[in-house]
């Protein structure tokens, strides 16, 4: 990929820190094992690929030993000392910043923003759960940035159709324990992944302003992006892919584990 020389220096941020209830095995999501590896293994391979970053700063819960060595031991097959070969382009093999994360993925994003290197310009947020993310959904966000935009999230179209419910009490509730109060127009709404990119500025400016949220704000909060939205920040959509699932269920690792072994490979771009 070739950015314009105009491009801001990048730094991205992968958020790994997250307990793993939902996937149900006992450690740490980022921990889980994904085709032999670690999901934040893959996870890093893919930013690594991108070839965009300056540094990846990683948030891992906090006092996890494992996780910590496991981004060493990727910087080192980066370097090429294993004999891999490490593409960190434009400025060689990136720095890898290991940050405690926090309670919350909010939290876990401020305590990597905190660690970024001085003279970043634009950061991409990056779930380690979307492990199998391909290059070009990093690419178009990074472009996006580059031309101008502060805020650039990647979307998918949104295939189910999608309605609004409200519990039900009296007799509805004898029949079923939720009632349909509206219908949303399909045609506008997007599934939103990551990794999202920012102005560094307008990040931290966002994040620093969420301090402020009650229990039910933060726990309202998402995405990064949505915390940009109300300071009206425009929000630009660039196309993601469906392989750069979240996984977050045990169905979500099974599909996974077979976008691997699929017959189109590791990493396959859609058309
Ligand atoms: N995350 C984080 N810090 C937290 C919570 C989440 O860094 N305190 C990260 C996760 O590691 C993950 C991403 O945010 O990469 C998206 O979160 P999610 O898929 O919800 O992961 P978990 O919180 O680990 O899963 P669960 O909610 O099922 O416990
Ligand atoms: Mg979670």
């Amino acid at each position: 990929m070739s950015l314009p020389p105009t491009s801001p220096a990048i730094a991205v941020v992968v958020v790994a820190a997250g307990s793993g209830e939902r996937l149900g095995y006992g450690m740490p999501k980022a921990r889980v094992p994904l085709g032999g590896e670690a999901i934040l293994t893959h996870a890093l391979r893919g930013v690594a690929a991108a070839g965009i970053a300056r540094q990846i700063c990683v948030a891992v819960p906090k006092g996890d030993e494992q996780l910590r060595s496991l981004c060493q031991e990727f910087r080192a097959e980066l370097l090429g000392d294993d004999g891999s070969d490490g593409d960190a382009e434009p400025d060689g093999v990136p720095e890898i910043t290991v940050v405690s994360g926090g309670a919350t993925r909010a939290d876990s994003v401020r305590a990597a923003l905190a660690a970024l290197a001085d003279g970043t310009e634009a950061v991409l947020v990056h779930d380690a759960a979307r492990a199998l993310t391909p290059d070009v959904v990093f690419h178009r966000v990074a472009e996006a940035l580059a031309a101008g935009a502060q805020a650039v999230i990647p979307v998918i179209p949104v295939v189910d159709t999608v309605k609004t419910v409200v519990a039900t009490d009296g007799d509805d509730a004898r029949i079923a324990p939720e009632l349909v109060t509206g219908t949303a127009q399909r045609e506008v709404l997007r599934s939103v992944q990551t990794p999202q990119g920012f102005s560094l500025e307008t990040l931290r400016r966002a994040h620093e302003a969420a301090l402020d949220f009650d229990d039910a704000q933060s726990a309202a909060v998402t995405d990064d992006a949505m915390l940009v939205e109300l300071m009206g920040v425009p929000v630009h959509a660039v196309r993601g892919a469906s392989q750069s699932l979240k996984i977050t269920t045990p169905l979500d690792l099974i599909i996974a584990e077979g976008l691997l072994e699929g017959p189109l490979g590791m990493r396959f771009v859609e058309g």
